[in-house]
């Protein structure tokens, strides 16, 4: 991103703050012949929704006509609380979409600093450039911390339960905090718990 332009999509709150479509696809043609990353991030933070499959399937639409990038920021990915569940951009725009994730959200694991980053074959030369900033810049993640997160992503009963008791958990909190506060007469400007944990609160009235 360093040194190059960007520009803010629009996603307005009657649109529950999913990004504008047709903004989208000005915004492309107006940029067309250049090099062009769209940043994602759902579910949320900080407006507590997400993106289903079939609003990432329009969006994907519009950037493989332009050849655009996605870079989805899927942090939150296990506090997606529709009956749908999380899709990854990846499943669905795999060739041009790089995830973004870390384990302080979804695993619960906040401070202990380990990200990472999935790339399509096709981009190796973003890793490349990744690992030589990273090598230059930041210092190796505690061992430690790198054996507590292999454990993350074991396919096991174990972690089942996790995932399904914290996002029981986080749901339950966002929804008595999101009626209390329409009981105060500040309404959320989200309209149902659809992700992460966060509430975008609205004064305007
Ligand atoms: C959307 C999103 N992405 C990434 C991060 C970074 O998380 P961390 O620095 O804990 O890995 C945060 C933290 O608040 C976040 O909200």
């Amino acid at each position: 991103m360093a040194r190059n332009n960007h520009y803010w999509v629009p996603a307005y709150k009657d649109g529950q703050f999913n990004i504008d479509l047709v903004e989208l696809e000005a915004l492309l043609n107006k940029l067309e012949g250049q090099t062009n990353y769209l940043f994602l991030n759902y579910p949320s933070n900080p407006t507590g929704t997400t993106l289903n499959k079939a609003e990432l399937t329009a969006i994907a639409d519009i950037c493989r006509k332009h050849g655009c990038y996605v870079v989805s920021d899927e942090i939150y990915c296990e506090q997606n609380f529709t009956d749908e569940g999380h899709t990854s951009m990846a499943e669905i725009y795999p060739e041009k979409t790089v995830i973004s994730n870390g384990i302080s959200k979804w695993l619960g694991a906040g401070g202990w600093r380990i990200g990472f980053m999935i790339v399509p074959r096709e981009m190796s030369a973003v890793v490349d450039a990744m690992n030589m900033y990273n090598s230059e810049i930041n210092s190796g993640v505690s061992s430690p911390i790198q054996w507590a997160t292999i454990k993350g992503f074991e396919d096991t009963p174990e972690m089942t339960e996790y995932f399904a008791n914290s996002k029981a958990i986080l749901k339950t909190i966002s929804g008595i905090f999101r009626r209390n506060l329409v009981d105060a007469g500040i309404a959320s400007t989200t309209t149902g718990d659809l992700g992460s944990y966060y509430v975008l609160m609205d004064f305007t009235n």
